[in-house]
């Protein structure tokens, strides 16, 4: 397979429920719409994803900082930034049978070939009459305090690009940095979208990995190019292979309120080309905004030239869910090996919930203990698994499903000469090499230069 247009969002939900990546929100409950549990596999591979972002973003750069904002924030918050005014999607509800809601710009998509097209468009699912549009906004209200009155009502963040604007004064004063610079947040961010979907593509609840890079005026379009470049380039260095990446910009009537110019970093999902990590120029819109509502400065006085000015501000703005879909599904292939199917996940090492697994053959005298002792050793230096449950083929065959890079058996010959024997995930070579030297020769796998394997 290989090829993600053959490939199905069930084939990758079946493969996420069977080895414990994702499961349904409250299954037992018959499940919560569009809400999504990640179970250990999942989140060591979310981890890693958020990890591998922040150390891109963070961790090897000058120019940024880092911000953890609350979830809840004051609500004069969201009419500064034009939220509760303008987060809107335009609902229809059916008027025939099923009586289901949509979004109506996108069934005129799917019917008429453009979201803004002219023309009559019928329900989806049941084709009865569509009533009128509404606005429908998207944020999610809820109550602080035991009363629930007006007055008390606050929002969960659509966003979490909100938390850093309001604590733009905060930074600059205890970061000592200046523009060109950035702040960088990882965080849930929830949307009452009406037709979430696509698994975890679509969700209510999911998280977004932001950086607000605030530059002068005059350097916003080339640090807007930077950004798109960078941003392309962490998808390609973990592993996406670059066919299924590309850049869309913005038509001018598809831009948030916020907006002057957005770039799409798209990937061919199994649905086709949909978004993944917006790249836009905010301007000044949002310092500005939040100047004017709360009554505080929100600017950069440059001391050694006198300059004032309020920064333009480029925003990556990426999901964790939604990258870890798409590491999901570039990784996702089926080979047959000696006449049988092989599920593999040909995941970057770097991404790889587990690096390397220990699986001892059999259980002579020792050799549980030699297998404890390696396993023992390795996990104090990457993820490491013992499995000794099951036959080996069973047992190569989780660990290729979880895309684990390295296994490592242990068997007779090992007591005899103290070998084992070292299986790759992707060449499905088997090397024996000294038990003594297992843990640096994984090391020196893990830091070697990974790409994607040519697919079968
Ligand atoms: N601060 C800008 C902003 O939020 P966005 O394009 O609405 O821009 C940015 O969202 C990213 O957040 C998207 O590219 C996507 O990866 C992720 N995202 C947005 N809505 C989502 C949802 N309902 N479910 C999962 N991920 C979502």
């Amino acid at each position: 397979m290989g090829d993600s247009k053959e490939l199905t969002l069930d084939e990758i939900v079946a493969l996420c429920k069977r080895r414990g990546f994702i499961f349904q929100s409250s299954e037992i409950y018959g499940g919560l719409g569009s809400t999504y549990d990640y179970g250990h596999y999942g989140v060591l591979l979310k981890n890693n994803v958020k990890a591998e972002w922040w150390r891109a973003v963070v961790q090897e750069r000058d120019d940024m900082v880092a911000l953890d904002a609350a979830i809840l924030m004051h609500p004069r918050t969201w009419e500064a930034s034009g939220h509760l005014e303008g987060f809107t999607d335009p609902l229809v509800q059916c008027l025939g049978d099923c009586k289901r809601r949509w979004r109506e710009d996108h069934v005129r998509e799917e019917q008429l070939g453009a979201e803004d097209a002219e023309g009559e468009i019928v329900c989806p699912n049941c084709s009865g009459e569509l009533s009128d549009p509404m606005q429908f906004n998207l944020m999610f209200k809820t109550h602080m305090g035991p009363v629930a009155e007006s007055g008390s009502e606050v929002y969960l963040r659509p966003e979490t690009a909100q938390g850093i604007f309001v604590n733009f004064k905060n930074v600059l004063q205890f970061a000592r940095k200046k523009p060109p610079f950035g702040i960088a947040q990882i965080g849930k961010s929830f949307r009452n979208e009406i037709t979430p979907g696509n698994f975890i593509f679509r969700t209510r609840e999911f998280e977004q990995m932001e950086i607000e890079f605030f530059v002068p005026p005059a350097e916003a379009p080339e640090w807007h190019q930077k950004w798109m470049e960078d941003r392309m380039s962490w998808y390609t260095e973990l592993g996406i292979r670059p066919d299924n990446l590309r850049l869309r910009e913005h038509g001018s009537d598809e831009l948030s309120h916020y907006s002057s110019a957005t770039s799409d970093i798209e990937y061919l999902f199994p649905m086709g080309w949909s978004e993944l990590e917006g790249v836009a120029n905010r301007g000044d819109y949002d310092l500005t905004k939040h100047a004017e509502f709360s009554g505080e400065k929100l600017e950069y006085f440059d001391q050694q030239s006198g300059d004032r000015y309020v920064p333009y501000v480029i925003e990556p703005s990426a999901g964790a869910d939604r990258a870890t879909l798409a590491f999901l599904v570039d990784a996702y292939d089926v080979e047959e090996v000696e006449g049988r199917e092989r599920t593999v996940l040909r995941i970057h090492p770097r991404l790889a919930p587990v690096k390397v697994a220990v699986l001892p053959l059999v259980s002579k005298e020792g050799m549980p203990e030699r297998a404890r002792e390696i396993h023992q050793q390795l996990r104090q230096v990457v993820p490491a698994e013992f499995d000794e449950g099951g036959s080996i083929g069973k047992r190569y065959r989780r660990q290729d499903e979880i895309g684990t890079p390295y296994c490592l058996t242990i068997d007779g010959q090992t007591i005899e000469d103290g070998t084992v024997t070292l299986r790759d995930r992707d060449t499905l070579e088997q090397t024996r090499i000294p038990a003594d030297d297992v843990v640096s020769e994984i090391e020196r796998r893990l830091g070697e230069p990974w790409s994607p394997p040519a697919r079968s």
